[in-house]
């Protein structure tokens, strides 16, 4: 029975897109690119001159060419560049000299060489609310909004962009409140269900649509005049509430008067090489493989959560000035990327980035940047691989040879709240993440934090003898914020104390309204 629904469902969703997908005159646009992931890999390698690259490390300890674990090999090039030095070799010793000169510096040289620029011509991106739900997370009366973002696409409409996202704003507080979008999926969390009289309605209704599509149904209703198709989802429990030690994050943010929204990355740019010629990317370049100085996956996720800032601008449940963004592993990349491009983001948890991330790249520990130019390439500017070349047009180059490093990404946040978030290997947060690497970025990067009057860490900026507090031990007094939690893959465990960090830096203490 309710296979002959969905089949029902199916074939009228079917219908529509074959229908909507007619209207559109293929012929009239360029034809779009269908490349394997392998395809489009050779073709920037084509593309940059490289002949071959060497082959990334394997992740499994036990296999022959796993990668290096060993801290005394891990520094082929210990000097990073020089974060408050111009490309000419004047010191950078004011704030002006700062914005002025040396940033946008460092901005060129991590958008042309490792994340790629945004287009010029990126189509508008209108907003609705598909749905506003009234929950219950827990005892927290909230509003959900679920937001379709649709990319203006008639420039090339072979291609659709819907991005997906969903705005949960506490009721109990005083607005408008703080909002941390994460990358993640948006999902309801708590939808509003009918009351039991709406739920008989209901049942009424679907039984009398079963009979008339098969009348066999009836005589299955008469045998259990009771059955209730459709049933109510186990509500929240009122009676036993659980102790605030298990509170998931979003509770714990509600709990402190924050709301939260989630974005569907994969909604903006699909994550792997194969889908590089649709989502954002590709319908930009209509269809077509990319440049090498084109965005890859991370800074087209970037763009995104920008654009979901936008709404939030709209919004006036949320106070749009004091928005954070959160993303683990990956979606921890896109999170730095994010705050380190988008100025208009207020404050970053950036949850076990590793390479790409907060890890600097010329460090060989882990991960490699020989895996961002293999199988990961597409998260990267094309541009990227060049770095893992071993026989090229150019010769040969490695990380050692890129003219900025992570500790610059970082800085870039400045003066923004920027929290830098890992697990143990113990628990599975991998030692392929680098945790000492990205400690030494963040160390690095304060020397910026303090020119423009802030607090960084409150250790030296000395990354190459500064030695990684102990797991458990957060370094929580300054603007950049670093803390390496006892759980796994994961930032978690680390919300109990981003939340209150970031409530003080932004001056945002809950109200509770009465009602
Ligand atoms: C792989 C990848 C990492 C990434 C991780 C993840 O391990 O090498 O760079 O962070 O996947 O996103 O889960």
């Amino acid at each position: 029975m309710e296979k002959s629904l969905f089949f029902l469902l199916a074939v009228s969703f079917a219908s529509v897109t074959m229908a909507q997908e007619m209207k559109i005159d293929s012929s009239k646009y360029q034809r779009m690119v269908t490349f394997t992931a392998e395809q489009d890999h050779k073709n920037m390698m084509q593309q940059l001159g490289i002949k071959a690259l060497r082959p990334g490390p394997s992740g499994n300890e036990s296999d022959a060419n796993h990668a290096n674990y060993d801290e005394s090999l891990a520094n082929p090039c210990p000097q990073l560049p020089e974060i408050l030095t111009t490309k000419n070799g004047r010191k950078v010793t004011s704030a002006d000299a700062w914005w002025k000169q040396r940033r946008p510096e460092i901005v060129e040289d991590l958008e042309r060489e490792v994340y790629g620029r945004l287009p010029q011509n990126i189509p508008s991106v209108k907003w609705t609310v598909k749905v506003t739900d009234q929950e219950y997370v827990g005892f927290t009366p909230v509003v959900a909004k679920q937001l379709i973002g649709h990319v203006d696409n008639s420039s090339y409409p072979l291609i659709n962009v819907d991005i997906k996202m969903m705005l949960v704003v506490p009721k109990n507080v005083k607005g408008p409140v703080p909002v941390l979008m994460m990358f993640g999926w948006p999902a309801f969390p708590s939808p509003a269900q009918p009351s039991p009289d709406d739920m008989e309605k209901l049942n009424e209704a679907f039984k009398q649509m079963m009979i008339k599509n098969d009348p066999n149904m009836k005589a299955i209703f008469d045998r259990y005049p009771a059955y209730m198709p459709i049933t109510r989802l186990a509500g929240p429990n009122f009676f036993a509430p659980k102790p605030e030690s298990e509170f998931s994050p979003t509770e714990q943010l509600l709990a402190a008067g924050w709301g939260y929204a989630t974005i569907d990355p994969g909604s903006i740019q699909a994550d792997n090489g194969a889908g590089i010629t649709r989502g954002i990317i590709g319908l930009v370049n209509k269809g077509q493989p990319r440049k090498p100085d084109d965005w890859g996956a991370l800074r087209a996720w970037a763009w995104g959560a920008a654009r979901g800032l936008d709404y939030l601008e709209t919004d006036s449940l949320v106070d749009a000035k004091k928005v954070g963004i959160e993303g683990v592993s990956r979606y921890g990349k896109a999170a730095l990327v994010t705050l380190a491009f988008e100025p208009r983001f207020a404050v970053g948890l950036i949850g076990s980035s590793g390479k790409g991330g907060a890890t600097l790249h010329r460090r060989v520990f882990g991960e490699a940047v020989e895996s961002l130019t293999g199988g990961e390439y597409y998260w990267m500017a094309g541009n990227y691989m060049k770095y893992g070349a071993s026989e090229a047009s150019f010769g040969s180059k490695t990380g050692c040879d890129l003219p900025v490093d992570s500790h610059e990404l970082i800085a870039l946040c400045a003066p923004r709240f920027t929290f830098i978030s890992y697990g143990i290997p113990e628990k599975g947060d991998a030692k392929w993440l680098d945790q000492q690497g990205s400690y030494m970025a963040t160390v690095a990067a304060g020397s910026v934090f303090k020119l423009l009057g802030k607090k960084d860490l409150g250790v030296s900026n000395d990354y190459q003898t500064e030695k990684m507090p102990p797991v458990n031990t957060g370094l929580l007094d300054g603007e950049l914020a670093w803390r390496q939690h006892d759980g796994g893959h994961t930032d978690a465990p680390n919300f109990k104390y981003f939340i209150p960090w970031a409530s003080k830096l932004l001056k945002y203490e809950k109200t509770p309204v009465k009602r």
